[in-house]
């Protein structure tokens, strides 16, 4: 045990001595793991960290001069940018076929706007059966596997509230087919969440500080505590795909963007990243930018509103790169950021309900409005710190299908209907007739849509070209619920 009344010397002089105030009416094992939880505290670091974050929001340093970033278009034969698709394609191809790639998913968020009990990967996303979102990627991963002869290790990334849970769900579910030795699993790190008002850390119980996982960002450092970084590099992996839990039909190593990563002549093959055009200027997506000539994301509420609603003389948006999160990192670059405090990534500070006590009476408190400061790091902020990082536009119903609401955009309703989507344009590709109906979008103008509701298993295929000799002699018939 750490030395108690320097300990309580050291709360004293930060300001946060009630975090102990409770300490001596609690049980030994409750001393113990409040010791602990403190342990894994940098308590000297909580002071400027409070003063720069939590007492008053911080300042957001904005470049002088912002452009829109240059990005590999979608179509490689586009005016503005035409480039060799098969050449990276096949580029990407050697590296699963050498199993330098590994796919990890970012799992360990709170998923609060969903309102979903358990861990988000275990949503029921499919569009007819539920399937999964964790089945849609181990099946697509399985897929990949198939295809280029070499199982790509996937690592999960949980954080202590959910890391037990995930761990049982995918016991449960036998892996959902994968070797467990192919699938790993490590819990982030977590920051205590401040009390807005003083900046004191709010306590959950009288022998829990009150925590949060210290946001996606916190993966750079939890690859290498964990060992997963060094696990990779005994498997071979030399490049890892990174997407986030919540997107059934993302590419979960798509061997385009893999090569344009590691072989085009204007990226380090550190850092990379797809992008979405944004479908309005009101889109709440972070913005691909170059910031004093610098390629970065802009928060949607950092840049101001006229900038993002300027338009191109053909009418396109100027700025147009939306992020839908998904990167490439070379094991290299994530060493690389963890060897120096100098890449240490900022935090961003959110205001939340945090469910607390009042440490001097021992009170609950369940607050109605914003009481607390969360601290969360963001991974995109590490994309500055590769020397030359790319950008690739995704199309956007090819491979974008978020679950984060749980309704209006971007909920479990608009997600199944995009999968439906895919899967018919995948299957219309490869001669299935699918039924379509016609109809008006929001804004009246005319357009059609499946007359059908399809669930395409990514074992199935993982892309349209899969689908040739697979679906042969299929029927759809209208208004009908398939599973392909
Ligand atoms: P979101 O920004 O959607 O946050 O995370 P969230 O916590 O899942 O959901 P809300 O905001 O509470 O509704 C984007 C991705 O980053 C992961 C999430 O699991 C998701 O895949 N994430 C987020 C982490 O892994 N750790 C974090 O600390 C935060």
């Amino acid at each position: 045990m750490p030395d108690l009344s320097q300990l309580r010397d050291t709360l004293d002089a930060i300001g946060q001595s009630h975090i102990l105030a409770s300490f001596d009416g609690l049980r030994p094992d409750q001393q113990r793991s409040l010791l602990e939880q403190l342990r894994g505290l940098d308590l000297c670091a909580l002071p400027g960290l409070i003063a720069a974050y939590v007492t008053s929001p911080p300042c957001v340093a904005m470049p002088d001069d912002i452009q829109p970033a240059p990005y590999y278009p979608n179509d490689p034969a586009s005016a503005f940018r035409s480039w060799d698709r098969d050449h990276f394609r096949a580029a990407g191809e050697a590296l699963l076929r050498a199993g330098k790639v590994a796919c990890f998913t970012v799992a360990g968020g709170q998923g609060t706007r969903l309102g979903y009990e358990g861990p988000k990967g275990c949503y029921p996303a499919g569009a007819v059966t539920g399937r999964p979102l964790f089945q849609f990627f181990a099946e697509a991963i399985a897929k990949t596997g198939k295809k280029y002869g070499k199982m790509p290790p996937w690592y999960i990334m949980t954080s202590p509230l959910n890391h037990e849970s995930t761990v049982a769900y995918f016991e449960a579910h036998e892996y959902f087919g994968l070797s467990r030795d192919g699938v790993s699993f490590f819990p982030q790190g977590v920051m205590p969440s401040f009390d807005i008002a003083t900046g004191r850390v709010l306590m959950a119980s009288c022998e829990r500080i009150a925590t949060n996982p210290d946001g996606h960002g916190g993966s750079l450092k939890a690859l290498s505590v964990s060992g997963a970084l060094a696990d990779m590099k005994a498997r071979g992996v030399e490049h890892i795909s990174y997407f986030q839990v919540d997107n059934p039909i993302v590419r979960v190593a798509d061997p385009v963007f893999l090569g344009l990563h590691a072989a085009a002549p204007d990226s380090s093959g550190e850092m990379s990243s797809k992008m979405l055009a944004k479908a309005y200027a009101e889109e709440k997506l972070g913005m691909f930018c170059l910031g004093d000539g610098k390629l970065q994301i802009i928060e949607y509420s950092d840049l101001p509103m006229e900038r993002q609603r300027e338009r191109l003389e053909d009418g396109r948006l100027r700025f147009l790169a939306g992020s839908p999160a998904i990167h490439i990192l070379s094991v290299a670059f994530v060493e690389k950021v963890n060897a120096d405090p100098k890449y240490a990534l900022p935090y961003h500070r959110a205001e939340k309900k945090v469910p607390c006590i009042d440490p001097a009476t021992g009170e609950a408190i369940e607050p109605e409005s914003p009481n607390g400061v969360k601290l969360e790091r963001f991974v995109f902020d590490a994309i500055v710190l590769a020397e030359r990082s790319i950008v690739y536009e995704a199309d956007r119903v090819e491979e974008f299908a978020p679950i984060k609401n749980a309704e209006g955009t971007d909920s479990p309703q608009t997600s199944r209907e995009i999968q439906t989507l895919r899967a018919a344009r995948w299957l219309g590709s490869v001669g299935v007739e699918v039924p379509w109906l016609e109809g008006t979008d929001a804004e009246g103008n005319g357009c059609k849509r499946p007359d059908c509701t399809i669930e395409l298993s990514p074992l199935t295929g993982v892309e349209a070209a899969d689908l040739c000799g697979a679906c042969a002699g299929l029927e759809i018939a209208r208004g009908s619920r398939c599973v392909i």
